[in-house]
C-alpha cells in the first residue's frame, strides 16, 4: 500500500502500530481503528462483547479515550434466526457502554458464515500517544491480561475444554483494556501495544523493531490461564499458534529448561489480550500499583528491554 503523505497523520501504517492517529489541531488528535473476526466462543452476546472489547483495546493500545464506533457485521440471515444477530449486538453495545464509547449506526451484509466487529474513534493529546516505537534500553515489561486464550478457544471448538477453564477466558476476552490505558498514562510508559494474534513474542518482536531495541522475557513471570497445560496435552493448539512460533524462531532464542509448551503458549495467538507496556524503570512500581488498585487482570513485570540493534529475544526460565 502506498504511504500517504500527510503532516497530520502522525501514526500510520509503517510502523505495525495499533491504530492510526490523526493530529485535529494542536491539543487533539483522533485515533482510528477497525477489528472483526468470527465467533470464538458459542454464547453470541458473549462473542459481541469479546469483538467490541478487542476493538477498543486498539484505542486503549494506544494510551487513547474511545468516542464513538460502527458495527460491523456478517450474518447467514437465511439460515440462522436474526435473535442472534441482535444478542451478538447486544453484546457489543454493552461493552461500548462500559467503555463510554457511543454506537453511531454500522452496516450488515448477508454471509455465510457470521462476523462482527467495530470501527472506532478515539481521541488523544498529539503528544500522548503510546507507540510501539519508543521502548528504551532498562525499561521493565509489564502484562495486563494472562495468556492462552487461542489455546482455549481451540479447545472450545474440539469440545475439550471445561466450564471453568471457558468461564476463565471469556472473562480475560471481554475485559477492557481501559484501567491499564489510564495507568499507563497516568505513570508515563515508554512504548504499549495490546497483544493478539501473533502472541505475546510477536508482539514484543513488534515494540522491539519499532523501537530499535532488544528484551529478556522471564517465561515463568508471565501469567498464564488456568486449563491451558491440560489443553496443550491434549494437542489444542491452534494452527495460528504454531505459525507465530515459527515466524518469531529467527529472533528469539529459548535458555536452558524451556519447554516446547512454553516455547508455544508464549507465541500463542490471542484474541482481545492485555497491554504490553515498556515502563521506565524506576516508574515499574507505580504502574504495578495502580494496575493492581484498578483491579486489571493481571500485572506481571515479565521482563526487560535491553539495548540490541537486532531486536532479538532471550527467553530465560
Ligand atoms: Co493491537
Ligand atoms: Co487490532
Ligand atoms: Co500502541
Amino acid at each position: 500500500m502506498p504511504v500517504p503523505n500527510d503532516p497530520n497523520l502522525l501514526v500510520g501504517i509503517e510502523t505495525g502500530d495499533d491504530a492510526g492517529v490523526y493530529r485535529l489541531g494542536t491539543d487533539l488528535a483522533l485515533v482510528q481503528t477497525v477489528d472483526f473476526f468470527t465467533p470464538i466462543v458459542d454464547d453470541p452476546y458473549q462473542f459481541g462483547q469479546i469483538a467490541a472489547a478487542n476493538a477498543l483495546s486498539d484505542i486503549y493500545a494506544m494510551g487513547g479515550r474511545p468516542l464513538t464506533a460502527l458495527n460491523i457485521a456478517a450474518f447467514p440471515s437465511k439460515t440462522l434466526p436474526l435473535s442472534i444477530l441482535g444478542q451478538i449486538l447486544a453484546g457489543g453495545a454493552d461493552k461500548c457502554r462500559e467503555a463510554g464509547c457511543t454506537i453511531v449506526g454500522g452496516h450488515t451484509i448477508d454471509d455465510p458464515e457470521p462476523k462482527y466487529g467495530l470501527a472506532v474513534t478515539g481521541v488523544i493529546h498529539p503528544r500522548r500517544a503510546i507507540t510501539n516505537a519508543a521502548a528504551r534500553p532498562g525499561d521493565v515489561l509489564v502484562l495486563t491480561k494472562p495468556i492462552g486464550t487461542g489455546i482455549i478457544s481451540t479447545g472450545i471448538k474440539r469440545e475439550l475444554a471445561d466450564a471453568r477453564t471457558v468461564e476463565g477466558a471469556v472473562r480475560t476476552m471481554t475485559a477492557l483494556n481501559r484501567s491499564g490505558a489510564e495507568a499507563a498514562q497516568a505513570v508515563g510508559v515508554s512504548a504499549g501495544t495490546d497483544v493478539t494474534g501473533f502472541g505475546l513474542l510477536g508482539h514484543l518482536l513488534g515494540m522491539c523493531r519499532g523501537s530499535g531495541v532488544g528484551a529478556i522475557l522471564y517465561a515463568r513471570h508471565v501469567p498464564i490461564l488456568a486449563g491451558v497445560a491440560d489443553l496443550m496435552k491434549q494437542e489444542a493448539i491452534p494452527g495460528g499458534t504454531r505459525r507465530n512460533l515459527e515466524s518469531v524462531r529467527g529472533r528469539v532464542s529459548f535458555g536452558r529448561g524451556i519447554t516446547e509448551e512454553h516455547e508455544l503458549v508464549l507465541a500463542d495467538a490471542q484474541t482481545s489480550g492485555g497491554l504490553l507496556l515498556s515502563v521506565p524503570r524506576e516508574r515499574a512500581g507505580r504502574l504495578v500499583e495502580r494496575l493492581r488498585a484498578t483491579h486489571a487482570l493481571a500485572w506481571a513485570e515479565i521482563g526487560e528491554i535491553v539495548a540490541d540493534r537486532e531486536s532479538r529475544i532471550r527467553v530465560e526460565l
